[in-house]
């Protein structure tokens, strides 16, 4: 029987995060100590870190604290991040990477001092380059393909310096961290709105607010194409590829392409409703980009299996549900505001203003 003493430890950064919070779940489940830290606790349900830390991982005073004893395990998923309306319009560039690099210098640098031997690092398919990725129906995304360098974003080249970074590690100071290139991650208790929120989220919303025989708005074409990778394959990948030999950089995604336009009609399949594509202006990224998996079957053996249309199912239920409570929230927040109102009106004294605060 495991005691408390011989535990296997996990630290993970990132765990208020949507890939980060899935991770401490999958440890807990199978009997770790966890410590997760972030800025923010996680949005959507509570924690299940032993130990939770809030804090800035830019400062290297409080990455010190946080890595104050060995830890089996590191996971390093902390990063300035979000989907196409975040990191393609160009005005968190410098945010971006000077908080993902700032943040990933000095874990680094600390793991390396505490004698950590690996950590885990989530990059992005966003560092492959733009030049191969300009036919939607044969983007070429494998490992190899990654130079000449030419990422489409900051955000991108960010990746690309830290995957160095992490490699570095290994060659100068005898570390094993092992780098994933993970290709859009989508499932519950993702962000769905706000700016931040990737495709899936966004059309599982926009489709679960729209009135059956209405319009959505898509960015672009619609004709760009995607893969997406359902959260729960994304952290089995992620946990085989930690506890391989295998230091990457290997891709963990989905090798099921499909345009935007048939994302779309996935969406509108399971919630059941027919919707006039409206396309728009938007953020675009590149025109096409698809997961090649054959390095991590041939290293690790595995590949994921779940099909887009299952993973959607479980999203797009949980986005609806979101999207039913906060319109439920507000309905209840106006009326108590109108009833609000109604009692100052009645007696507008001083005593009652801050009740509309
Ligand atoms: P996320 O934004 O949900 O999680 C990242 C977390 O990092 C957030 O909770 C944020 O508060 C935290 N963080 C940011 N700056 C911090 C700081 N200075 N100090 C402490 N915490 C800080 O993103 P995610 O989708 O969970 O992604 C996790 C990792 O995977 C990121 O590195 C991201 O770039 C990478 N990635 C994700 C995807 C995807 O599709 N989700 C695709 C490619 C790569
Ligand atoms: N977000 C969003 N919202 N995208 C939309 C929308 C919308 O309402 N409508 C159409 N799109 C289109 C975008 O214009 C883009 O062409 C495509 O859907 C995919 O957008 P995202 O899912 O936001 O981002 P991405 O695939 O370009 O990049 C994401 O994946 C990378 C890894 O593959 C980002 O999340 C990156 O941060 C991540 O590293």
């Amino acid at each position: 029987m495991m005691t408390r003493m011989n535990r296997q430890r996990a630290l993970v950064c990132g765990a208020g995060g949507f890939i980060g919070s899935h991770i401490v779940k999958r440890l807990k489940a199978e009997g770790w100590w966890v410590r997760g830290v972030d800025q923010k606790l996680p949005l959507f349900s509570e924690t299940e870190a032993d130990e939770f830390v809030r804090g800035d991982l830019r400062s290297s005073d409080f990455c010190q604290k946080i890595v104050d004893r060995r830890f089996d395990e590191v996971y390093q998923l902390a990063a300035d991040m979000g989907g196409a309306g975040y990191i393609f319009i160009g005005a968190h560039d410098a945010d971006i990477m000077h908080n993902s690099a700032t943040i990933n210098l000095n874990m680094l640098d600390v793991c390396s001092k505490r004698n950590i031997p690996r950590v885990f690092y989530s990059s992005s398919a966003c560092m492959y380059p733009a030049y191969n990725q300009e036919d939607p129906d044969n983007p070429l995304c494998v490992e190899s393909s990654a130079y000449p360098a030419a990422p489409d974003s900051e955000y991108g080249w960010e990746k690309l310096f830290s995957e160095r970074l992490y490699l570095a590690y290994n060659r100068n100071h005898g570390m094993l961290n092992s780098i994933a290139r993970y290709h859009n991650i989508f499932g519950p208790e993702g962000v769905w709105e706000g700016g931040k929120e990737k495709a899936p989220a966004a059309i599982c919303r926009k489709v679960a607010q729209a009135t059956n025989g209405g319009e959505i708005e898509i960015w672009g074409d619609g004709n760009q194409t995607r893969s997406f990778l359902f959260i729960d394959e994304c952290i089995e990948g992620t946990i085989r590829l930690t506890r391989s030999d295998f230091p990457g950089p290997v891709n963990i995604g989905s090798e099921e392409m499909v345009t935007i336009n048939q994302l779309v009609s996935m969406v509108c399949d399971i919630a059941g409703k027919r919707l006039h594509k409206k396309h728009i202006n938007g953020p675009t990224g590149v025109r096409g980009r698809n997961s090649d998996n054959r390095l991590i079957e041939l290293s690790l053996g595995w590949k994921p299996s779940a099909t887009l249309a299952a993973g959607l199912e479980q999203t797009y239920d949980w986005i609806e549900q979101q999207v039913r409570r906060k319109h439920a929230q507000a309905t209840q927040n106006s009326e108590s505001g109108l009833h609000t109102r109604k009692i100052v009106g009645e007696r507008a004294d001083m005593a009652n203003l801050h009740i509309l605060n």
